[in-house]
């Protein structure tokens, strides 16, 4: 089953599943999805107690109306099971698998959903932020296109990646770079939603609306945020300006224009327009109403 490619993933927020201030406050947030966390974000003495008050607050009247997502520790850990059924108990829209490594971790995860008898709107999505999945993202990604592997997002870990290669980030993003363009490659190679990692430094919002703009600059779709606080200039950045807006109505209108309608290339004031511009219009249009209906 595939997803309607309008969904918005601009603004996706971690929320720990030990923190019940932040759940509460999770229900009433302008973010376009959530992320609980059970994974890194809770202490290895709260998991059980997490998964609890996870479960309690997604079956209640509180569950936001957003998309919502549960993080589990990976299956090779002491918690993955018990987190998986968990997870899979809260009726998520998608389980966030951490530390993937490759195809085979996606696949045992979606053997894993079978056996549960999970629909097939229950979706998979992967963080990748070991060396490995960076280097086999293309062949994961690919599973984008086999609607039976539920893959549908991939979501950069940076601060993983960092300690894992032992990259510098002396000069901030730099040398990440490579590697999360590959991800937003892979990830239009297989159909799938991009999500940059989080901006630790959550009190400077000029640096995090510039590290936005890179992002959504680089392709992404989204970015993954730890605070509320970043809600706003992440939907802002994701969403198109008024100037994309003004320029995709041209590229429709000129099309639309009788003497246009069959040709393959118009020129307008001395630029070439072709239909493939129509369609990356169209695209940004759908986007802008969808986000207009939403009201912002
Ligand atoms: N989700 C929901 N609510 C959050 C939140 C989050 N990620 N982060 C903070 N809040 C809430 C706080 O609970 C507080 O709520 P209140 O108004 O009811 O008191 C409010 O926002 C302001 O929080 P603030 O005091 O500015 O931050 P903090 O010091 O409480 O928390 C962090 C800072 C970093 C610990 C916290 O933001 C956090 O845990 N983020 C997520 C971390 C995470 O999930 N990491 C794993 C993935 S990288
Ligand atoms: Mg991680």
């Amino acid at each position: 089953m595939h997803e309607p490619l309008s969904r918005l993933r601009r603004s996706v927020l971690y929320v720990p599943a030990s923190n019940e201030r932040a759940l509460r406050k999770s229900a009433s947030l302008a973010c376009d999805a959530v992320i609980y966390d059970l994974e890194d974000a809770v202490g290895p003495e709260e998991k059980e107690p997490a998964r609890e008050r996870l479960r309690s607050f997604l079956s209640g009247s509180d569950r936001p109306d957003c998309e919502v997502i549960v993080r589990i520790n990976s299956f090779s850990s002491e918690w993955g099971t018990e987190d998986f059924l968990a997870a899979r108990a809260c009726r998520p829209d998608a389980i966030l698998l951490p530390k993937v490594d490759g195809p085979r971790d996606i696949l045992d995860a979606d053997a894993a959903l079978d056996e549960t008898d999970a629909g097939a709107s229950l979706r998979l999505w992967a963080m990748i932020e070991t060396p490995r999945a960076v280097l086999n993202i293309g062949a994961l990604a690919e599973l984008g296109r086999d609607p039976a592997a539920r893959l549908s997002c991939v979501v950069a870990g940076t601060n993983d990646l960092v300690k894992e290669t032992r990259v510098s980030t002396d000069g901030g993003r730099n040398l990440l770079l490579p590697w999360l363009m590959q991800i937003v490659l892979a990830a239009r190679a297989g159909n799938l939603t991009a999500l940059d990692g989080v901006s630790n430094n959550f009190r400077d919002l000029e640096a995090f609306g510039r590290e936005c703009e890179e992002a959504r600059a680089m392709g992404f779709d989204g970015k993954t945020l730890i605070h509320p606080g970043q809600i706003a200039p992440a939907n802002k950045a994701f969403s198109p300006t008024a100037d994309e807006v003004a320029e995709a109505e041209m590229i429709v209108a000129e099309f639309a224009k009788p003497e246009n309608r069959h040709r393959g290339v118009v020129s307008v004031d001395g630029r070439m327009i072709e239909r493939l511009h129509l369609e990356q219009a169209e695209a940004l249009l759908k986007k802008h109403e969808h986000i207009r209906e939403r009201g912002e």
